[in-house]
């Protein structure tokens, strides 16, 4: 069962931190304990997602650097009991962060956690390499969109290079309407571009943008499709056997193959 899991994705702003602030407060829903640690340097966001903006004081570099205890620097959520934040600096730049340490410190704080869940920045630079070398399991996030696709593709084939064993994919805004009038691209050609399982397909939906700028994830609102979506990604995670196929009542898959 993988424990620490880094969240990437080629291109920026396809909802890596989304994603890692709702199946983080699934996990703790379902009774885990779970660490979220936010690993892009400089431009940090999960704490917003969370909000937990104010409660934030020390960042994990504060820890590598002698400079605060990982108690000082690890927040605790006051909603989702077992859920904890540990942020990133501001700073600094992400080339300026100790990988070995960073990984070193990972290591250490997961003996106290079911799961770790590491927030990467955009790209296959430093915080990919820092989440990459910390991680059992790798879950790349791309949107519906050619240029997207080709990003995922190619943090897919950096990943291979770094012998990661467990890779999977995320597929996020998934747009119905687009899809049905021909204007996304369909999900076999996104699977066989990536060449990786897909372990969650999620719908566009202006009540995410709404729980992001609120801080309150949406993964336990009743009437969400995308919260029902990551909250099946996180049971997928645990080793539930959630068929991707019926997640959606007007069934996504089938639209995107038309
Ligand atoms: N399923 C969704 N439906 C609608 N909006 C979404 C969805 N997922 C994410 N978003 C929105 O997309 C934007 C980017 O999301 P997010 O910050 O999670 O991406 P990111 O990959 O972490 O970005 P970055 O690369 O900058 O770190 C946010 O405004 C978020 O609210
Ligand atoms: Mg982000």
């Amino acid at each position: 069962m993988p424990q620490v899991i880094s969240v990437v994705s080629g291109k920026g702003g396809v909802g890596k931190t989304t994603t890692v602030a709702n199946v983080g407060a699934a996990l703790a829903a379902m009774g885990k304990r779970v660490l979220l640690i936010d690993a892009d340097v400089g431009l940090r966001n999960l704490d917003i997602s969370l909000g937990m903006q104010d409660k934030v004081v020390y960042h994990f570099n504060d820890i590598i650097n002698g400079q605060c205890t990982p108690t000082q620097a690890i927040v605790p959520h006051d909603k989702y009991l077992g859920l904890q934040l540990l942020t990133a600096p501001q700073n600094v730049l992400s080339s300026q962060i100790d990988k070995d340490k960073f990984k070193e410190l990972v290591l250490g704080l997961k003996q106290n956690y079911d799961y770790v869940l590491i927030d990467c920045a955009a790209g296959i630079d430093d915080s990919f390499v820092m989440g990459a070398m910390a991680a059992d399991m790798v879950i790349i996030v791309a949107t519906p969109e050619l240029i997207s696709v080709r990003d995922a593709d190619r943090v897919a084939v950096s990943l291979e290079k770094l012998a990661i064993e467990q890779i999977n994919l995320i597929i996020n805004r998934i747009s119905v309407d687009m899809v049905k009038k021909g204007d996304m691209i369909d999900i076999d050609t996104i699977i066989n571009t990536v060449a990786v399982p897909l372990i969650g397909a999620v719908p566009e939906s202006s009540e995410v943008i709404v729980s992001n700028n609120k801080g309150r994830p949406i993964v336990l609102s009743a009437n969400s499709y995308a919260g029902k979506a990551f909250l099946n990604i996180a049971k997928r995670i645990t080793g539930e056997k959630v068929p991707i196929l019926k997640e959606k009542k007007r069934n996504i898959f089938r639209l995107l193959k038309k």
